[in-house]
């Protein structure tokens, strides 16, 4: 499933972005390689960065 669709990034993308690297859903997009275009996204995207993490052990 796509979250972004202006950049065509796919969830599950996202969901391994967020436990390797630090920053918001838009510093992920840009570790992608990807900038927010309509920014419609983006707040569905930081609830998947956010349980993406929590399923990270401390
Ligand atoms: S849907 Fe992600 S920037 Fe438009």
């Amino acid at each position: 499933m796509y979250i972004c669709i202006c950049n065509a990034i796919r969830e599950k993308d996202l969901r391994r972005v967020a436990c390797e690297q630090s920053g918001d859903a838009e510093a992920l997009y840009a570790r992608l390689g990807f900038a927010p275009q309509c920014r419609q996204c983006l707040e569905d995207a930081e609830l998947i960065v956010n349980e993406a993490r929590a399923c990270i052990p401390a």
